[in-house]
């Protein structure tokens, strides 16, 4: 049922057929309203034109920019599933940055430096879903997001979340050209696993996933918001990940816990951790070495004591750098 879980391929293929008309007033992510990316700058687009054809840019997933160099997205983004072939043999993958509108041209498409997909993702449970892309440009426009650190407390159930994307408004492959976003509220994990003990489409686990929706569903992410951020008191804390179809009651939304993978993201970005021991700075350059020079023998005894070369600028302890890929 793999082909199922990711039914965006298929959709993709359709829209290319058969563009889907833009519809005035029309709800979705599912149940939500336009937004406009100047008010959530750090909502980026991954796209590829060569395996998603021109339409909308070649969107398929969401991600969110954490520095200016890096963004976040969903492991499940960049497997052979969504892609159809394995992400090296995708060659034109981008980050959309600044734009609304995926049929104009409005904001920067940014190429990938790197691309790191966290290994220990499980499509099974669907635990661990994210990877960690590397700009080959920095962003210098646009503020990267927080993530949120472990105990926020803006993972307390009840906490209202806005999830933003670009994904289907209906739940019927009807994906929208413009960003749009919901607000959601975090569940408690009691409800979570209540609704996902176990079944198809993951398992939900509390310590690396939340879940978010209404009880009485109507408001959610959908196909082709993966990735994208959940946000919660201006911090980021979820990355669109799963559901059992979308905005059901009793079926909320399963995002990557941010808190939990943090870390991981850090260590495979080229940007330190906000709050990070700043970079050792760079050695000062060595001065040029003056030849040795013989003083002529002075005639009487000197009175100034000798002069004593200083000490070489920079010498003494350095802090350790702090390697760049862990
Ligand atoms: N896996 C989907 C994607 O690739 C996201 C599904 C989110 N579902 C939900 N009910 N929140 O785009």
């Amino acid at each position: 049922m793999r082909a199922l879980r990711y039914p965006l391929i298929g959709t993709a293929v359709l829209l290319l057929v058969a563009p889907v008309p833009v519809r005035a007033g029309n709800r979705g992510i599912i149940g939500g309203q336009a937004v406009k990316v100047a008010d959530v700058p750090w909502t980026v687009a991954l796209a590829s034109r060569e395996r998603f054809g021109p339409v909308r840019s070649g969107q398929f997933c969401g991600g969110a920019l954490v520095s200016r160099t890096t963004v976040v997205t969903a492991a499940h983004c960049l497997s052979r599933e969504v892609l159809g072939v394995e992400m090296s043999e995708a060659k034109d993958l981008r980050v959309i940055v600044g734009r609304d509108d995926l049929r104009g041209g409005a904001g920067k498409e940014i190429a990938l430096k790197d691309a790191w997909v966290n290994p220990a993702f499980n499509p099974e449970t669907n635990g661990g879903d994210v990877a960690v892309l590397t700009l080959a440009e920095p962003v210098t426009d646009k503020a990267p997001i927080a993530m949120a650190k472990e105990g926020d407390a803006a993972y307390k159930p009840g906490t209202e979340a806005g999830v933003y994307g670009w994904g289907d408004m209906f739940g019927n492959g009807a994906y929208s050209p413009t960003l749009r976003g919901a607000l959601v509220y975090v569940m408690e994990d009691g409800m979570c696993r209540q609704a996902y003990p176990g079944g198809p489409e993951g398992v939900y686990q509390p310590s690396t996933m939340l879940c978010a929706g209404l009880p009485r569903g109507g408001r959610d992410a959908c196909q082709g918001d993966s990735g994208g951020p959940l946000v919660a008191r201006g911090r980021l804390v979820g990355l669109v990940s799963w559901g059992s179809g979308c905005a059901q009651a009793g079926r909320p939304g399963v995002y990557t816990r941010v808190s939990a993978v943090a870390a991981l993201v850090w260590a495979h970005s080229v940007d330190p951790a906000p709050g990070a021991a700043p970079p050792a700075a760079p050695p000062p350059a060595q001065p040029p070495v003056a030849p040795p020079v013989r003083p002529p023998a002075p005639s009487v005894a000197p009175s100034a004591s000798p002069q004593v070369a200083p000490p070489a600028p920079g010498a003494g302890k350095r802090p350790g750098r702090r390697p760049r890929w862990a």
